[in-house]
């Protein structure tokens, strides 16, 4: 029997993914291994977002084929799209498999297993040019009580930083059944929340033919109806799918939870213009307020880039002032990276690393104050915690969870309550992140 280990690097859409090829492995008879122990096939599901992803991507590779000189190393996904013929002349790459070929990652590796390393058929396509969502599934996760599940691939936005739509292509949609059918696996499976995830999630359903127009909206009212499935999170979206038709339709399921990850990346107009983002902030703004006039008290949480070429400290400031005004649950704070190939790369007045650090620290200072803030607004309430893991504070052990809003909450340690819904009063802080639930 060969042996198989898998390394993911990048997006929760690349996770899935691996995720998916593991099981193609599994089920063609390979034992799949840790990657320290030394695999028969190596395969590497590449991230190409920045020209630091890109290292690690060709980091991963050479160290794979240290491991073991006699393993076949598979560069898969994005930077395998993005640099071309340069990974086929790398030593220590043996096959390259771009997207929408991962389903095809078996017989692939069985020809050139039987041919001695020759391959007839092509193995990276010109991903702009695919109209077919590539059918990967899963069976079981990792992670035992949320599930990821994958619904879109490409992206037809083109931000002036982002190099994702030359690795993925256009956009490209699950099909509504096929969505279904695999929620309903996970849930037999014992998975009791979902997370629908994309590339650019938003665009679900753009690419379908005119008379079987489908939204986003139809795959989750259709996803709602699942029996034993208990809640459906939504992951990043683009803030202008927030109309005041779809918050109240949202808010009448619900399974939906009140966590909305709207993508802002900056908080100042002329930044957001050089970005090619296609809203303002005034937009932005109008957005969060009609989901908090749909929702009690929902959970608002985004991304923003510091250090955009350009971005002047007056800029920043304004940036900063507009995080405050919105109030965000939680920030993911990303220094800008150049990304070669993009617009952003060659644009000019590139800011210092210095500069952008600083500028780091000052959001995730107030990222920490704003979050706290945030939680503390649940004390006193009731609520339900889906349970996730142990976890250790103080010399105490308790079992952990989210409530609907992605807030952290724990109870007294009890291993039978891993994966249950547990309901009870968020009564105090444990720490800064996490509150206690009195049942
Ligand atoms: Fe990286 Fe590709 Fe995801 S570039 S972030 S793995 S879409």
């Amino acid at each position: 029997m060969r042996k198989a280990a898998l390394h993911n690097l990048g997006c929760k859409v690349n996770s899935y993914e691996t995720e998916a090829m593991q099981q193609l492995l599994e089920e063609a008879g390979y034992e799949i291994v840790p990657f320290a122990e030394g695999a028969d096939v190596y395969i590497i599901n590449t991230c190409s977002v920045t020209n630091i992803a890109d290292r690690k991507s060709r980091q991963m590779l050479h160290r794979a084929k240290k491991m073991n000189p006699q393993a076949v190393v598979v560069a898969a996904g994005c930077y395998v799209q993005s640099a071309g013929d340069a990974l086929k002349m790398d030593e220590a790459v043996d096959l390259v498999i771009g997207n929408n070929k991962k389903t095809e990652l078996v017989k692939i590796l069985e020809e050139y297993f039987s041919h001695e390393g020759r391959i007839e058929e092509e193995t990276v396509i010109d991903i702009s040019a695919a109209k077919e969502y590539e059918a990967l599934t899963i069976h079981k996760i990792a992670d035992h009580t949320r599930a990821f599940i994958k619904v879109t691939d490409g992206c037809n936005q083109f931000c002036s930083y982002c190099i994702i739509p030359y690795t993925r292509g256009r956009v490209r949609s699950r099909r509504m059944e096929d969505v279904r059918s695999e929620v309903e696996r996970l849930v037999a499976g014992g998975y009791k929340e979902i997370v629908l995830t994309g590339i650019h999630l938003s665009s679900y359903g753009v690419d379908f033919r005119e008379e079987e127009t489908k939204t986003l909206l139809d795959l989750i009212v259709y996803l709602h109806e699942v029996d034993g499935l208990l809640r459906i999170r939504l992951g990043s979206l683009e803030p202008r799918i927030i109309t005041k038709e779809f918050a109240e339709a949202l808010a009448a399921l619900p399974k939906v939870c009140p966590h909305f990850h709207l993508s802002l990346q900056s908080g100042c107009d002329a930044t957001l213009a050089r970005m090619n983002r296609h809203y303002t902030t005034a937009d932005y703004l109008e957005r969060c307020d009609i989901l908090r006039a749909a929702f009690d008290n929902p959970a608002i949480t985004t991304d923003v880039i510091v250090g955009f070429p350009g971005e002047t400290g007056e800029e920043f400031q304004t940036t900063e002032a507009f995080l405050r005004t919105v109030h965000f649950y939680e920030m993911h704070v990303f220094k800008y990276s150049r990304r070669e190939g993009t617009r952003a790369a060659v644009m000019p007045d590139q800011v210092p690393e210095p500069v952008k650090t600083e500028r780091s620290g000052v959001l995730l200072s107030l990222e920490k104050i704003m979050s706290l803030e945030y939680r503390k607004q649940f004390l006193g309430k009731m609520t339900e915690v889906l349970m996730e893991e142990e976890f250790e504070w103080d010399g105490r052990r308790y079992m952990i969870g989210h409530t609907k809003e992605y807030v952290k909450a724990a109870v007294p340690f009890d291993e039978g309550l891993k994966g249950a819904m547990v309901c009870g009063t968020l009564t105090e802080m444990v720490n800064d992140e996490v509150i206690l639930l009195t049942r």
